[in-house]
């Protein structure tokens, strides 16, 4: 009995953690219509012009309130990353690189002979520069929410396989209602309140939006407070700080697609897939020859196998 009682307990957690789930409920993420190129089977591949545009999302929007401070501007051009050229095997020397870096000024970890703080444009080898000095000044710039760090967020909101991070953060910026399909009426205090109305199926009735925070189905919560309809059928989903990020045509792109939101979203979410492991593109390319190098290894062994044992009588 004693060596079941983890694993009852382990057993228990995990009805409380699906129940628990079934309370709150976020509507299921979905990948794109036409799918992940990098999650297809077997042989998936990054798609580099998507990341390539997803960096440049990345870099005019999001980079304003989110961080990446595990990434450094030379990922960007080493072997799988979006602006790789086989040119320059060593990122720090591709040109390219360092013109993107160029753009970020940062603060020098090392003050001048003065101790005055020293501020210059970026290097290939320094960190992704972060958008505030510290934890406190971003949630203050950002109603007391604090925009957590990028870098490894589609591991961090995955469920461990391949594309579930991407598919969460295409559904999340793409899940926000309709701007149209927001309301505005008097509330209790004399204050204008923002409300959704749904009507669909059993879930009907009105859903106030706090003030200062934007309903996403997709954003794990609880919506019960907010709605005045029947509580068994309460909207999917939660209320998050980030306003919608990316209304169409909230980029240029510089390869001239057109930037709608679900571009933008798709386009993104596989940077930042790509973002937090920089080095699936350099381990996947090296499967073939691996697998090929294991098979002739097994031939060998083999016939080294028949050829020592031979003269052996069994
Ligand atoms: C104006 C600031 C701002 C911008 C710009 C912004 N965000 Fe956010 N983001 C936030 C804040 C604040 C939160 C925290 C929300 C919360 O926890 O209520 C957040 C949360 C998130 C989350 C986490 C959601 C979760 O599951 O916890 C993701 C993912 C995200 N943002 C992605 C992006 C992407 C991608 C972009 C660019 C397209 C972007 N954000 C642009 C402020 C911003």
């Amino acid at each position: 009995m004693k060596l079941f009682r983890p694993l009852l307990a382990g057993l228990g957690a995990l009805a409380l953690g699906l129940t628990a789930h079934a309370a709150g409920g976020a509507k299921h993420a979905h990948a794109p219509e036409d799918g992940w190129k990098f999650a297809k089977v077997p042989a998936g591949k990054l798609d580099k012009d998507s990341v390539q545009r997803g960096f440049q999302v990345y870099k005019e929007v999001c980079a304003s309130c989110h961080g990446m401070k595990l990434l450094s501007y030379r990922n960007l051009g080493e072997k799988g990353g979006p602006f790789y050229s086989s040119d320059y095997p060593n990122a720090n020397d591709n040109p390219l690189v360092k013109a993107i870096a160029a753009e970020f000024e940062i603060l020098d970890p090392n003050p001048d002979e003065n101790g005055d703080p020293v501020y210059r444009p970026a290097r290939p080898s320094d960190p992704f520069r972060s958008p505030y000095p510290n934890d406190q000044a971003a949630m203050a710039a950002n109603g007391g929410a604090m925009p957590p760090d990028l870098s490894v967020i589609t591991k961090a909101r995955g469920h461990g396989n391949e594309g579930d991070g991407a598919s969460y953060i295409y559904s999340l910026l793409t899940g926000y209602p309709d701007p149209e399909k927001i309301k505005t009426k008097p509330g209790e205090d004399g204050l204008n309140v923002n409300y959704l109305e749904f009507d669909k199926d059993e879930t009907v009735g009105t859903l106030i939006q706090p003030t200062g925070l934007y309903y996403n189905p997709y954003f794990a919560g609880d919506t019960t407070p907010q709605w005045d309809g029947d509580p068994r059928h309460t909207p999917y989903g939660g209320f998050l700080a980030m306003a919608p990020q990316l209304p169409d045509g909230r980029v240029e792109y510089i390869d001239g697609t057109e930037a709608t939101t679900s571009q933008m979203a798709k386009d993104v979410a596989q940077f930042l897939h790509w973002a937090g492991d920089p080095k699936q593109g350099q381990r996947k390319s090296l499967a073939l020859p691996t697998m090929i190098y294991l098979v002739l290894l097994a031939i060998l062994l083999w016939f080294s196998y028949k050829r020592i044992w031979r003269s052996v009588e069994h």
